[in-house]
């Protein structure tokens, strides 16, 4: 194949062509090395400055203030579910989490291994079709956090409201990190796996309130220690070089565009251009989400049935439009528009789905 295809896929995902090629061009003679950048140490000056440039840029495109420290880690986003409680929680405290789908039950069932954690609210309820009001959380005496997933990539909704409830937020972004600013005055800690946004799987970007990395616990092991990452500057082990090398430089191309501001403009125009397709496709397709907590990034659709979806996916392939499959535990199809998916792919997708209609009636 010579050209590139539109990839829906929800992560890893489409990463913009800007920063591959970049990689490609100076992949095997790296800053003039004799060498790639994953052969070289990452001791060596060539790669101290491509991870610090790497931060700097993280902290400035994501408006990241002071009091925060940034961490470059491995284990993704999965790890950040045991690495919270086992540096956060101490005896005879609580952790609320908001049970929004699939990910917030994961890392609410990881927390409760470690401490006392519960169900602040529960999305089952309302069938995972939207995120709770503040007032609808239930917050526990005693409770040091109240964890949040930000975009549920698997039910296709996001939160619109953080919740204010006297207690820190912990935010797993994975999903949506980079694509709307982040309300750092009420977070405590800000992750998310690298693999939608932000570059390639096999780094999970950590922002934590310095403040707490004081307090944090210290009787873990040491790669499960916040604070030892956080006074190495994230080199206290080797990190995942080409990760955060690839993320530099994704992080240049969204300065490019703009920042924050310009890019949640750009996800909402995609996102807008696919649910007023769907809504007035008479039926055809369907989002049973909240209109409300639509997600911007994981845009989930029915079809009348479940053979026309695996027809549509199929065909949807032979035209170069791949990854529009949902979950496997939830079926349906799954549109993911990140940062990296051109308004054309959209706009290519949605003409798509107006042929397919036209010529498989339910
Ligand atoms: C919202 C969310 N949280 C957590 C994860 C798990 O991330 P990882 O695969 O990096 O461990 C994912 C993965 O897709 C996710 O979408």
């Amino acid at each position: 194949m010579s050209k590139r295809v539109f990839n829906f896929s929800a992560g890893p995902c489409t990463l913009p062509l800007e920063a591959l090629e970049e990689a490609q061009k100076e992949f095997t003679n790296y800053m003039d090395s004799g060498m790639s950048v994953i052969e070289m140490s990452h001791r060596g000056k060539e790669y101290d400055k491509t991870h610090m440039e790497a931060m700097a840029l993280t902290k400035e495109v994501f408006g990241v203030p002071d009091e925060f420290e940034v961490m470059f880690l491995q284990g993704g986003a999965t790890l950040q579910f045991s690495m919270i409680p086992m540096n956060i929680l101490k005896k005879g405290e609580k952790a609320g989490y908001v049970n929004s789908g699939a990910w917030a039950k994961k890392a609410l069932a990881d927390a409760k291994i470690y401490g006392d954690a519960y169900s602040a609210w529960d999305g089952n309820e309302v069938n995972l079709t939207r995120m709770p009001k503040t007032e609808e959380i239930k917050i526990q005496e005693n409770t040091r956090y109240l964890h949040v997933t930000s975009n549920e990539t698997i039910g296709g909704i996001r939160m619109i409201e953080w919740p204010d409830v006297g207690v820190p937020l912990v935010g797993d972004m994975s999903s949506d990190f980079m694509s709307r600013p982040i309300p750092w005055e009420k977070f405590d800690l800000v992750y998310g796996g690298a693999q939608k946004n932000l570059g390639p799987a096999g780094l999970t970007v950590v922002f934590i309130r310095k403040k707490l990395l004081e307090e944090t616990n210290r009787d873990i092991g040491v790669y499960l220690r916040y604070d030892i990452h956080a006074a190495k500057d994230s080199m206290y082990n080797t990190p995942p070089v080409f990760a955060i090398y690839i993320m530099g430089k994704v992080m240049k191309w969204m300065k490019s565009l703009g920042g924050l501001e310009a890019i949640q403009k750009k996800a909402e125009e995609k996102a807008e251009l696919l649910y007023n397709y769907i809504d007035n496709s008479g039926g055809y397709y369907r989002n049973p989400m909240d209109k409300e907590y639509r997600s911007l990034m994981n845009i989930v659709y029915r079809l009348p049935s479940e053979e026309l979806e695996a027809k549509f996916i199929a065909e949807a392939k032979e035209n170069e439009l791949i990854g529009l499959k949902g979950h496997r535990s939830v079926g349906g199809c799954r549109a993911s528009c990140y940062n990296a998916m051109p308004l054309e792919g959209v706009e290519a997708l949605k003409a798509f789905m107006e042929k397919f209609k036209a010529e498989n009636p339910a």
